[in-house]
C-alpha cells in the first residue's frame, strides 16, 4: 500500500468521533478500515479521528492499544510509516457518554483538532454497547453536538438496534427526537460486502437474468450464512440474542430483500430502499402458535458449558425457516434461510434453484439448474446447467459455469464492508444502511417466530454437533417440502 495524492477528498474538514473507541470493533474493522481508506488516498486530509472511550487513557496509549488490538487480530499490518501518518490524525477523550458534562468535554476537544473559524463536519460513529445508544444521542442533542450550522452531523448506529419490534420503534424514536433520518446511518455490515452489491449489478445491469427471475422459472432460493465460530466469549450478549435475532432479523433478510426486490428507477438511496421495504412488507407474517411450524431452531453441544451461559439456556445457536413473500413475482416460491455458528464451514451463499424442465424428453432424470451466489469466501458465483458426456450416447451430466472475482479482477483485494459504508456514510450515500421503516418491517417479521419459541410450552432447541452441517431436523424440514438443502462444494 502507498499513500496517494489526496484528490478525492472532501473540501471541508470532517471528523470521525468514535464513541466507545476501547472495544473490538474499533480496534478491529473501524481503525483498519479507516487506514485502508487513507492509504488509498480516499480520506480527505481534512479528516480527524477522535475516539471516546471510559479508559483513562493519553492519546499515545491509545494509540498504540489500537496498533497492539490490531496485531492482536492478526488481521492488519500497515507499514509504519503511513501508520505514523495516519495516526497523527487520531485523538483521544477520555469519558463516559452517559455524562452530559463528559460530552461537553468531549466538545472541547473536538474543537481543538477542528480548524478554528470554520465549522467541521462529524461523523458519530456509535461503536457502544446497546443500552448506550440512548443516553449517548440524547447526550449528543441536549449539548448541541447534533446541530448542523454549515456543516452536516451523522451518527452511525450498529446492530442490533432493539430487541424487538417495540425496543425498534422506541429506538428510532429516540433518534428522532435528536436527528433527522437523513442524518442516520444504521449499519448492516452485509450490505456493505461486495457480493452483497454486486447482486444488485447482476440483477439490474443485465438483460439476460431478470425475464427468469420470478415464481415462473425459480422454484426456491436458499440462503445461507454457516459459521465455524462458537459463541466464544460474547455469551453474555449471545444468550440473550440468539440466532434469530443475531443473524436473522438484520443479515439474513437483508439477503432477502435484495434478492427478491424489484428494480428502483435509479440507484439513489430512498428508492432502493423503498423496494426493500416492500419486499420486506410482503414476507408473510406468521402467528407465534403457528411459527414453529415454520421455523427449526438447535442448539450446539456443548453450548450450556460455554463461559457465561446461564444453566438450562435455551438460545437456538441454529435455525433454519421457510418464508413466502406474498407478491406476483414470488408468490408460491419459498425462501428457505439457515444459519448457525458452531457448523463444519465458514460459508455465506444465496442458491437460487430452478423449475425443472416441463417435459423431459431424455430418459435420465436431472437436476434442476441452480445459479449459486457465493457472498463469501471465494466471492463470486456458479450456473449449474446440464451438458451432454462426450463420446456417450445420451448421457447428461450437470456441468458449471463460473465467475471469481479472484480471476476476473486480476486478484485484486477485495475491501472490508465497513471500508465501504464508512466512505458511504462519510459522502452521505445511504443506499447500504437500513432505514427505520425497514428496521421495523423486518423486526415485525421475527418477531412473532422468536415469541412463539420463548413460550412455555414451545419445543426445546434440538441439538447438533459442533463441526456438522446442522441438526437433522433442517433436513427434515426441507424434505417435507419435498426439497433437499444445496450443500454444494465447489472447487476453484
Ligand atoms: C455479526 C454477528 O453481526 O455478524 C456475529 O453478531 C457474526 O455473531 C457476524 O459472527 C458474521 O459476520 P461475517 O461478516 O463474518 O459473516
Amino acid at each position: 500500500m502507498t499513500s496517494k495524492s489526496h484528490a478525492e477528498s472532501t473540501p471541508q474538514a470532517t471528523t470521525i468521533v468514535i464513541l466507545g473507541a476501547s472495544g473490538d470493533l474499533t480496534r478491529r474493522k473501524l481503525i483498519p478500515s479507516l487506514c485502508n481508506l487513507f492509504c488509498k488516498g480516499k480520506l480527505g486530509p481534512e479528516v480527524q479521528i477522535v475516539g471516546m472511550a471510559r479508559s483513562n487513557l493519553t492519546e499515545q496509549e491509545f494509540r498504540d492499544s489500537l496498533i497492539e488490538g490490531m496485531e492482536a487480530f492478526d488481521e492488519f499490518s500497515p507499514d509504519s510509516q503511513e501508520w505514523d501518518e495516519f495516526t497523527s490524525r487520531i485523538h483521544y477523550c477520555h469519558g463516559d457518554v452517559a455524562s452530559n458534562d463528559d460530552l461537553q468535554a468531549l466538545e472541547e476537544t473536538l474543537r481543538s483538532v477542528e480548524p478554528a473559524g470554520t465549522p467541521a463536519n462529524r461523523l458519530y460513529y456509535l461503536a457502544l454497547a446497546p443500552f448506550l445508544y440512548g443516553p449517548a444521542i440524547l447526550n449528543l442533542g441536549s449539548t448541541g453536538m447534533a446541530r448542523e450550522e454549515n456543516c452536516w452531523r451523522r451518527v452511525v448506529i450498529e446492530k442490533p438496534f432493539g430487541v424487538d419490534l417495540q425496543s425498534a420503534r422506541e429506538l428510532n424514536k429516540l433518534v428522532h427526537s435528536v436527528f433527522a433520518e437523513r442524518q442516520v446511518f444504521r449499519i448492516d455490515h452485509y450490505l456493505g460486502k461486495e457480493t452483497v452489491q454486486n447482486l444488485l449489478v447482476f440483477r439490474f445491469a443485465n438483460t439476460i437474468f431478470e425475464p427468469i427471475w420470478n415464481r415462473n422459472y425459480i422454484d426456491n432460493v436458499q440462503i445461507t450464512v454457516s459459521e465455524t465460530v462458537s459463541v466464544s466469549d460474547r455469551a453474555g450478549y449471545y444468550d440473550q440474542a440468539g440466532v434469530m435475532r443475531d443473524m436473522f432479523q438484520n443479515h439474513l433478510l437483508q439477503l432477502l430483500s435484495v434478492v427478491a426486490m424489484e428494480p428502483p428507477s435509479s440507484f439513489e438511496a430512498d428508492l432502493l430502499r423503498n423496494e426493500k421495504v416492500k419486499v420486506l412488507n410482503a414476507v408473510r407474517r406468521s402467528a407465534p402458535e403457528f411459527a414453529t411450524q415454520t421455523v427449526v431452531h438447535a442448539q450446539y453441544d456443548g453450548y450450556l458449558h460455554e463461559s457465561g451461559v446461564p444453566a438450562g439456556s435455551r438460545t437456538p445457536t441454529y435455525a433454519a425457516m421457510r418464508l413466502n413473500v406474498d407478491n406476483w413475482r414470488w408468490q408460491g416460491v419459498p425462501f428457505y434461510l439457515r444459519s448457525g455458528k458452531g457448523l463444519n464451514d465458514k460459508r455465506t451463499e444465496i442458491m437460487i434453484e430452478f423449475r425443472r424442465p416441463p417435459h423431459l424428453m431424455f430418459p435420465q432424470d436431472i437436476s434442476p439448474n441452480i445459479l449459486a451466489i457465493q457472498v463469501q469466501p471465494d466471492e463470486g458465483w456458479h450456473l449449474e446447467f446440464q451438458a451432454k458426456s462426450p463420446d456417450e450416447k445420451m448421457e447428461l451430466r450437470p456441468v458449471d459455469l463460473e465467475f471469481h472475482y479472484d480471476d476476473s479482477f486480476g486478484g485484486q483485494a477485495i475491501p472490508d464492508a465497513y471500508e465501504r459504508l464508512l466512505l458511504d456514510a462519510l459522502t452521505g450515500d445511504a443506499s447500504l444502511f437500513t432505514r427505520s421503516d425497514e428496521i421495523e418491517e423486518a423486526w415485525e417479521i421475527m418477531d412473532p417466530i422468536i415469541r412463539g419459541f420463548a413460550a412455555p410450552d414451545a419445543p426445546a432447541p434440538a441439538s447438533y454437533v459442533v463441526g456438522s452441517n446442522g441438526p437433522e431436523l433442517a433436513d427434515d424440514f426441507l424434505a417435507k417440502d419435498d426439497r433437499r438443502w444445496l450443500n454444494r462444494s465447489w472447487q476453484h
